[in-house]
């Protein structure tokens, strides 16, 4: 069984976070959303991996490489323009031969990871089993509509009206059969060959088509409050790890990894949070569920519940609570008081903050 990981795409819900970095290296817990998704790859046994990439490909290539470190050996299959998920597979198609397939999206986030799945399909061994989970809002994902036994006997993509609250998972299991699909279907209204209308047109052709309904899902759907959710999610897991400097003026409670060449210094950091290498805090409260990556300074300020990524710096602004700060941002203060603060700050951004 090989994967088929697609990692193209423009990332146009995460904006502006996404203006300058690829969607599926968005981190979750310092780690980029695509690492988690090659992790599970891996750990399900699978070794073979093709990855799809479009515009971002060079960045994409430089986090992954040859997928060594992941225990993969990954392949990279471009992608000239987004044209869909199902022309991904088209242009899969002799990478892929006649081996049974696993597609990943890039941009998705599987809490528990996929082997009981994969394991679930090479088992049954269906013509395609697809995940589904409930969401709020099913608008903004292919919805499946099931039978009273659970039979999947319908599928849209993004329909105004949905038929139910379950969202198609971007993990799905394929025999070669999809091959025959993807060349069977017609661009959508957005211009796309949809997976989705593939595993339709398996299903209108009595294709084995099953379903499992998964829980503790994300994807990058553009809502900053799913986004430190699934963060806070996955710092609940971790044990405590102190590989930095923590000085004598400091205290570290709870679950806290800091790593290696990251610093605290006459600061307070409760758990569960993340500090990445090369971070220095100082004078500071870091809150339980934050996530700092690498480089950062924090000074002078209160931080919980929020994600910073690299190279920023905030600086005597108080206290700053759920929120997104991007890459290369500087948050400094300016006169006046509002105590708590609540940001979506994109790469690169600089913004004056009344204390
Ligand atoms: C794609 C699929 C959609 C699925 C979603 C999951 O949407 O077309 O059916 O629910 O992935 O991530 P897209 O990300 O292309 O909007």
């Amino acid at each position: 069984m090989k994967a088929l990981v697609l990692s193209g795409g423009a990332g146009t819900r995460l904006r502006p976070i996404t203006h300058t970095s690829a969607k599926q290296l968005v981190p979750v817990a310092n780690k980029a959303v695509l690492f988690y998704g090659l992790e599970s790859i891996a750990e399900a046994g699978i070794t073979d991996v093709g990855m799809i990439v479009g515009d971002t490909a060079e960045e994409i290539e430089e986090a992954v490489g040859d997928g060594a470190r992941f225990g993969l050996k990954v392949t990279y299959i471009p992608q000239e323009r987004p044209l869909g998920l199902a022309h991904a597979v088209l242009i899969a198609r002799d990478y892929l031969g006649d081996d049974d397939f696993v597609m990943y999206l890039g941009d998705n986030f599987i809490v528990g990871g996929i082997t009981g799945l994969v394991e679930e399909f090479r088992g049954n061994r269906p013509d395609a089993q697809i995940l589904l989970t409930r969401v709020a809002d099913p608008r903004a994902f292919g919805v499946a509509e099931l039978d009273p036994s659970g039979q999947v006997i319908g599928l849209e993509e993004k329909p105004d009206q949905p038929k139910s609250d379950l969202a198609l998972v971007g993990v799905y299991m394929f025999t070669p059969l999809i091959h025959e699909a993807v060349r069977a279907i017609e661009p959508s209204w957005r211009g796309e060959l949809e997976i989705t209308h593939a595993i339709q047109h398996l299903i209108d052709t009595r294709a084995d088509v099953r379903s499992t309904v998964i829980k503790g899902y994300w994807k990058d759907t553009g809502n900053v409050g799913d986004m430190l959710e699934v963060n806070r999610t996955v710092l609940e897991a971790m044990e405590r790890r102190i590989d930095g400097e923590v000085d004598d003026a400091s205290e570290t409670i709870g679950r806290v990894v800091l790593e290696e060449g990251a610093r605290i210094v006459n600061s307070r950091v409760v758990g569960p949070v993340v500090i990445g290498s090369g971070t220095v805090v100082s004078n500071s409260y870091i809150g339980p569920f934050t996530s700092v990556a690498e480089n950062c300074r924090i000074t002078d300020s209160e931080l919980e519940f929020s994600i910073v990524l690299r190279d920023s710096s905030i600086q005597g602004v108080g206290r700053i609570e759920a929120s997104l700060i991007g890459r290369h941002v500087e948050v400094t203060p300016a006169p006046s008081v509002p105590s708590a603060h609540r940001l979506v700050l994109g790469d690169h951004s600089k913004v004056q903050i009344t204390s």
